[in-house]
């Protein structure tokens, strides 16, 4: 990580950029940097994340993932589109400018982070202790993308998450199953039980209290989500799974975007191995995880699921429920000047409006622009929905680098009008 910190202030300071600074936290990195060539033009705050999620299954990787490798006009590489690709093309924006003799028409202010896939708990702290370094009139995030495809789109809504794990231990060591077989609790079947309490069949959640605070869609914006050009069956075959499932009376993209939701993220208990071994596991284990919609708050969501979890808890075992991370959801209005400049950018390079989506996924920070500082937040992010993110074999199209990076040029200048 502290590697990748200091590579990217080197590309920093190599494209001009002063007060570069790799700064330590508590955990990994926040590498800070400023363009400040424009004297009277607003200053935007740049955000993009160095670091990247785990590579495991790395057996379906056809390369390995940190040797990143072009096939097809794609990069291939982990972190190519979430979310190092993303922010090399800041770079290469700065670089294209420069090398056509100018200076970014607005003042930027660089903060690239190396936690945002484990949600951002050190960039609160950094950014309470460094309000007067971050002052600006916008912030800018390129950590999402296009839609359906090739649809150029900014994302006004991105979910929130709370992130936890269930613990439920028997005892010290496995159990012989013939001897202990229906005198003890078994952990794993107590934690099936769990599991199956936390959702119904028809997809919603049972935490008493976990809708308390959910916005509910209003008409107007569930027309807006059924007019956007969205395929279910696209969608499905894509993946490919069987049939799409989840909570009744939404839509996909309601379901995706706007309503919360629960998942399992991994189970573990017992024996794994091949063939047969008869024992009680010691202990069972699961990581949960929710995504939350305006205006729920994780901490709160964590308080329920950790009570509600004690109370269908069985007895006979010890069931501790942790807090892992957690992040705010966000909604920015589509109607800000800065919003509509980065439509127009959008527009000049891909000859067509863009569309204005939700997202399922979360960036913790978003929130944190919006309320600690302030600050009218753009989500403008080149990656295609397709892109493996997360997943073996993340790819990002040259075509969509190349455009993403002429969109972002023309963003300062679109930006740069508006004060004019
Ligand atoms: N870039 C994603 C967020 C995203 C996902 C935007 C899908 C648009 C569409 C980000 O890096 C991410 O994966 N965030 C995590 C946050 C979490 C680990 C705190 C996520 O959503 O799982
Ligand atoms: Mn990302
Ligand atoms: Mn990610």
């Amino acid at each position: 990580m502290v590697t990748a910190a200091e590579w990217v202030a080197a590309r920093l300071r190599g494209v001009g950029a002063t007060d570069v600074e790799v700064a330590p936290t508590a955990l990994h990195p926040i590498v800070y940097g400023r363009i400040h060539e424009a004297a009277g033009a607003p200053t935007v705050l740049v955000y993009c994340h160095y670091d990247v999620q785990p590579v495991d299954p790395i057996d379906l990787w056809e390369t390995s993932p940190f040797d990143p490798f072009l096939r097809d006009g794609r990069f291939v590489g982990r972190g190519v589109a979430d979310d190092k690709g993303q922010l090399v093309m800041h770079l290469s924006a700065i670089e294209a400018l420069r090398a056509a003799g100018r200076a970014p028409a607005v003042n930027l202010t660089f903060v690239f982070e190396g936690e945002e896939e484990y949600g951002s708990d050190s960039l609160y702290a950094w950014i309470e202790e460094n309000k007067p370094r971050l002052a600006a009139d916008v912030a800018v995030i390129s950590d999402t993308g296009y839609f359906e495809g090739n649809v150029p789109a900014i994302t006004v809504g991105l979910r929130g998450i709370m992130y936890a794990q269930i613990d439920v231990v028997l005892s010290p060591v496995d159990l012989h199953s013939g001897g202990y077989g229906g005198t003890v609790e078994n952990p794993a079947n107590a934690l099936a039980r769990i599991i199956a309490a936390l959702k119904g069949p028809d997809g919603r959640v049972r935490i008493p209290g976990f809708y308390d605070d959910v916005v509910v869609l209003t008409p107007a914006e569930r027309e807006a989500l059924a007019a956007l050009p969205f395929d279910d069956e696209a969608y499905r075959a894509e993946i490919p799974v069987t049939a799409l499932v989840g909570e009744t009376g939404w839509t996909t993209l309601e379901r995706r975007g706007a309503r919360p939701t629960l998942d399992v993220n991994g189970m573990w208990s017992g024996f794994q191995g091949e063939g047969a071994k008869t024992i009680i596991p010691a202990h069972a284990h699961a990581k949960v995880s929710t995504r939350l919609v305006a205006n729920q708050d994780p901490h709160k969501v964590f308080a329920s699921l950790r009570d509600y979890v004690a109370e269908v808890a069985s007895p006979g075992v010890t069931v501790t429920t942790t807090y892992i991370h957690g992040g705010e959801p966000s909604l920015t209005p589509m109607d800000h000047p800065a919003t509509q400049a980065a439509a127009r950018s959008l527009r000049a390079i891909h000859g067509v409006d863009p569309v204005y989506i939700r997202e399922g996924g979360s960036i913790p920070v978003t929130s944190a622009f919006d309320h600690a500082l302030g600050l009218p937040v753009v989500l403008l992010g080149f990656a295609q929905p397709s892109c493996n993110a997360h997943a073996p074999n993340e790819w990002f199209s040259i075509e969509n680098f190349e455009a993403g990076t002429r969109v972002i040029v023309r963003l300062w200048d679109e930006l740069a009008d508006l004060h004019r």
